[in-house]
């Protein structure tokens, strides 16, 4: 049976530059898979963007108080969002930075569910014109911290846009045109993480 991880793009954003981001991730990932081939994975990719939640969490409940997962969940969307991530082993997370901070969308989408998040690897990847560390380190917080997820131990790798003319492509979500050598020196980083992740999940 293969892994099943989720590669979660977190920017909502009508025009972002987020889902290709998380492709240029997930084809850092796959070309170190495909060099190994000791481990099987699938991706299910999840832009919080194109979620079917509302923006504000609303449930009457506590995630984390949960007992029956889906079923006391009271809107027939948390169900769909519980079995969704229920269904994934670990998770690799490309965000954005949004004033030093994880995006709102993002965020909303992670309170909604507890138990299908806890005690499962995940990594984090960042980017913005200074890498979104902020975001990385928030995230990892929330995910390791307030959720018991299980982290990677190299941490967040942050991708910085190289110059203000990505920037300003990136914030009017044209085509960055990020080929196979793109951040060069942040891939071996990323490989680092994703190995730690597997082993994490071999682990279980
Ligand atoms: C609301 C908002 C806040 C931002 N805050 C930051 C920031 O704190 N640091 C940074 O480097 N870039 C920041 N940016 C610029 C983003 O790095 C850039 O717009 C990027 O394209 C955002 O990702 P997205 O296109 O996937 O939404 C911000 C952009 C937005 C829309």
């Amino acid at each position: 049976m293969p892994f099943r991880v989720g590669l979660i793009s977190g920017s909502a954003r009508v025009v972002r530059a987020g889902p290709q981001i998380a492709t240029f991730v997930r084809g850092v990932i796959e070309k170190d898979i495909a060099s190994q081939s000791t481990v099987a994975v699938e991706f299910d990719v999840i832009d919080v963007g194109t979620l079917d939640l509302p923006a504000h969490y609303d449930e009457p409940g506590i995630p984390s108080h949960v007992e029956n997962i889906p079923d006391d969940y009271v809107h027939e969307h948390t169900r769909a969002w519980s079995q969704r991530i229920a269904s994934l082993d670990a998770f690799v997370f490309v965000t954005p930075q949004y004033n030093w901070g994880v995006p709102a969308a993002l965020k909303n989408a992670i309170d909604y569910l507890f138990k299908e998040w806890r005690g499962k690897p995940f990594m984090v990847v960042s980017y913005g014109g200074h890498g979104g560390g902020h975001a990385a380190a928030a995230l990892q917080l929330i995910l390791g911290g307030g959720i018991d997820m299980k982290a990677a131990p190299a941490g967040p790798v942050s991708l910085s846009f190289p110059n203000r003319g990505v920037l300003k492509k990136a914030a009017k979500g044209e085509d960055l045109e990020l080929a196979g050598d793109a951040w060069a020196d942040k891939q071996a980083d990323i490989v680092a993480a994703w190995r730690q992740v597997v082993e994490l999940l071999q682990a279980v």
